[in-house]
């Protein structure tokens, strides 16, 4: 296989011709093996040190925890403090924003992004990435960070592909260095349990807060 340099054009072509033609795309290899090992252990090492937090569903005020519906841990990262590896993660990341912008007139201004690990049996039932349909997550980003995963771990992304029918879907494997990018507005789906932990880099790039879509 050919290996796509995540700086380049022809890296963004392909990002941008999936994501204008089905409205998601999956690509592998985003990052090194040794970058991937890197960001796992810094997930790994948080979770240790207690520095990662039960995720909520929703926002502010009507947060609510139920690790029935999300089992995962979070922790945001502050790109004005990234390690070197994040650093590695956010230079691809604005690469394709830029790409985006250029190409696809998305108008992202911004990247917000956590480290996100599962512990066995944990998952994320179906959701939609937004809050209250607000439009300013236009694109759900995930890079997984898990080194020889097998499919039998479980742990797969399930992408429904017509609204909120149970069918057709896309199960997605998450391989460390693969990325996985969708429109945040479109698509529901969830994380299926697995049988090890399971990390990730999870983003949304944004458009501008208060300028709804439609
Ligand atoms: C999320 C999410 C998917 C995944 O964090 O909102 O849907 O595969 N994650 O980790
Ligand atoms: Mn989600």
């Amino acid at each position: 296989m050919t290996l796509l340099d995540p700086l380049h054009d022809t890296f963004h072509d392909t990002l941008l011709d999936g994501i204008a033609e089905s409205g998601y795309v999956i690509v592998d290899k985003v990052l090194s093996t040794n970058d991937v090992t890197a960001l796992a252990a810094e997930a790994l090492q948080l979770s240790q040190d207690g520095a990662l937090k039960p995720a909520a569903i929703g926002r502010a005020a009507s947060a609510q925890l139920d690790p029935a519906l999300r089992g995962d841990a979070i922790r945001w990262l502050d790109e004005t403090h990234a390690s070197p590896a994040q650093q590695v993660y956010f230079r691809v990341m604005h690469g394709i924003r830029e790409a985006c912008n250029r190409a696809l007139y998305l108008n992202l201004v911004e990247l917000e992004t956590h480290f996100a690990v599962y512990p066995p049996g944990a998952r994320y039932t179906k959701h939609l990435d937004q809050f209250h349909r607000s439009g300013v997550r236009k694109l759900s980003s995930i890079l997984y960070l898990n080194r020889e995963w097998q499919a039998d771990y479980g742990g797969q992304l399930r992408i429904y592909l017509e609204g909120e029918q149970p069918e057709p879907y896309l199960d997605v494997d998450p391989i460390g260095g693969r990325l996985v990018l969708f429109d945040a507005n479109r698509f529901y789906h969830e994380v299926l349990p697995a049988t090890r932990p399971r990390v990730s880099l999870t983003g949304w790039f944004r458009t501008r807060a208060d300028h709804p879509l439609t």
